[in-house]
């Protein structure tokens, strides 16, 4: 052979291998409003960056064929915004993207490179699971994945994206990573399907309704972002890339600074005189952070709490803020989860924290004790405390209670609080701590209904204020709500040098 029709063999395998699993399969795959995995890469990564690896791996060598093309996933690195990202992305249409030995390792490959590189793993999960012929060979691979998963979870970011089925254990390799993306209507997640459930509980349910986009990012709490189409996805996740490091050891990137998109004359009137209603949060956030920066985690699930990134001065930040429109802003089993996750991401990775606190406290109800409000709770408490990033706690309104240090007041070590002059900090709201301690004096009343109103007032003058925090040394000053802004970009200016350090450990045991 002339090194000519070698290289004719080359093109004639490697087209064979980018063509996946023909056209047929491609067109099916487009009907049904997907990508195939080449298409995603190439509109993800920045244009002619990608680069294959493992190309011709394969299950079966038949000399002159490619028998499987890809093995039903194409890995690879390239950069997006300029910055190192590696992935792989499962093919449906090659064995319906089902993962075999050979499939597993390219995919190990991939997260063993980034992890030595030092950058971040996006996985675009596609698949019918398991690949049935492989037996065992399948779930090792699965093992050698959630092993990695864990080992590179705190070091490198690692995104999942479901774009398509996935079922059966295949759903804990995304479950490990640190953010879940899913599409309205095709992508779906469960552990047993329809038909499995339909047989074992006799419960009727489509696989939309158990497991799509929806469902876990209103229900469930799995996923972390929606999107419409994979256009939207795509562009969800170049956005969430754009705030994080590529590793531990390295910070955020730092992009030029905008002002805010409401003017910070706005925070003057964001809370409403009345202290028994709502606002919404995000008008308070807008008027702080960049324009346009506010990218939200979780965004359809636990909403008595806001999570997400922002830039502040062109810095990423870590945003945890209580949302007083939505059960006037309680702290939940839910929004517990919700809140200390981000938390524990946003320490990983050098995000420095900035708390927006407005909490009543947290949500009375029999529901909540019997679903372990105390151990998810605590959550916060622990994460919050192991935390060493810069913790800026802004506190606008109500600081109540045990919801008061959970949300990080300064004996959790945050760097710098500071409160409104509207900031109520106390044991308990006016209303609770009154029937607690003037009961009797209510009850011998002529007039229980005036004098509880007084006592309130009276309560309300006494505590519901900042100043006795401030003059215990708990509060860094006293801010005119327009100067937020201001205070933060200085807090973390001085906090950018913030070194901290714990005993040295194993590893803690957050309450689970
Ligand atoms: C081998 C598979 C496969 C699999 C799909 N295919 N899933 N081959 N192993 N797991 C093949 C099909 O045979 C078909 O091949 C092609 O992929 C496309 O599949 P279709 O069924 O035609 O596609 P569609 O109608 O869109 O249905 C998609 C699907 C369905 C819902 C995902 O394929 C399906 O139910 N697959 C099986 C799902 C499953 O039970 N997997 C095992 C889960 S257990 P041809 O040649 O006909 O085109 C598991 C354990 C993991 O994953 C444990 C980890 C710890």
């Amino acid at each position: 052979m002339s090194m000519q029709d070698k290289l004719d063999l080359l093109n004639k395998l490697r087209a064979d291998v980018e063509a996946g699993g023909g056209q047929k399969r491609i067109d099916k795959q487009h009907e049904g409003g997907k990508k195939t995995a080449r298409e995603r890469i190439n509109e993800l990564f920045d244009p002619g960056s990608f680069k294959e690896i493992d190309v011709f791996a394969n299950t079966e060598i038949e000399y002159k064929k490619v028998k499987n093309p890809g093995e039903g996933v194409v890995g690879g690195y390239g950069t997006i915004g300029g910055r190192r990202v590696y992935i792989f992305a499962q093919d449906f249409t090659v064995v319906g993207g089902s993962l075999g030995r050979v499939h597993a390792a390219k995919i190990c490959k991939v997260l063993d490179m980034a992890m030595t590189v030092g950058a971040p793993v996006i996985g675009i999960c596609d698949s019918g699971g398991a690949r049935i012929q492989e037996g065992v060979d399948a779930l090792d691979g699965y093992g050698q994945i959630f092993f990695r998963n864990t080992v590179a979870s705190g070091v490198i970011p690692q995104i999942s994206v479901i774009m398509g089925p996935c079922a059966g254990g295949a759903v804990y390799s995304p479950a490990l990573t640190d953010f879940i993306m899913m599409v309205s209507g095709t992508s779906q997640m469960f552990i047993t399907g329809p038909l499995v459930i339909k047989a074992t509980t006799g419960e009727d349910v489509s696989q939309e309704a158990l497991g799509g986009a929806s469902t876990h990012n209103q229900v469930s709490g799995v996923a972390h972002f929606l999107a419409n189409s994979e256009e939207e996805c795509l562009a969800q996740i170049k956005s969430l890339i754009s705030y994080l490091p590529l590793n531990n050891l390295e910070d955020p990137p730092v992009f030029p600074a905008t002002e805010p998109a409401l003017d910070k004359e706005t925070l003057l009137s964001v809370i409403p005189d009345d202290a028994n209603k709502g606002y919404d949060v995000r008008n308070l956030i807008n008027a702080v952070v960049d324009a346009g920066s506010l990218l939200e985690v979780h965004q359809f699930y636990a909403i008595n709490g806001v999570v997400g990134f922002a830039r502040i001065n062109g810095q990423s930040v870590g945003i945890i803020a209580n949302q007083p429109r939505v059960l006037a802003g309680c702290l939940d089993i839910n929004v517990s989860d919700k809140i200390a996750r981000q938390i524990r991401f946003c320490d990983c990775f050098n995000i420095p924290i900035i708390t927006f606190m407005d909490v009543p406290g947290f949500l009375p109800g029999v529901q909540q004790e019997y679903g372990g409000i105390i151990r998810h709770g605590a959550k916060m408490l622990y994460a919050y405390s192991e935390a060493t990033v810069p913790k800026i706690t802004i506190i606008t309104r109500k600081a109540y209670g045990g919801a008061y240090l959970a949300m990080c007041a300064a004996s959790l070590r945050a760097d710098s609080t500071f409160a409104w002059p509207s900031a109520e900090i106390a044991v308990m709201g006016p209303e609770g701590a009154v029937n607690v301690i003037n009961r009797k004096e209510i009850a011998a009343a002529e007039n229980p209904v005036e004098t509880r109103k007084q006592l309130v007032q009276d309560y309300r003058d006494r505590f519901a204020n900042p100043y006795i925090a401030s003059a215990r040394g708990f509060i860094q000053d006293v801010i005119d709500p327009r100067e937020t802004r201001a205070n933060i970009i200085e807090a973390l200016h001085n906090l950018s040098t913030k070194r901290e350090s714990r005993p040295r450990k194993k590893h803690g045991n957050i309450p689970m």
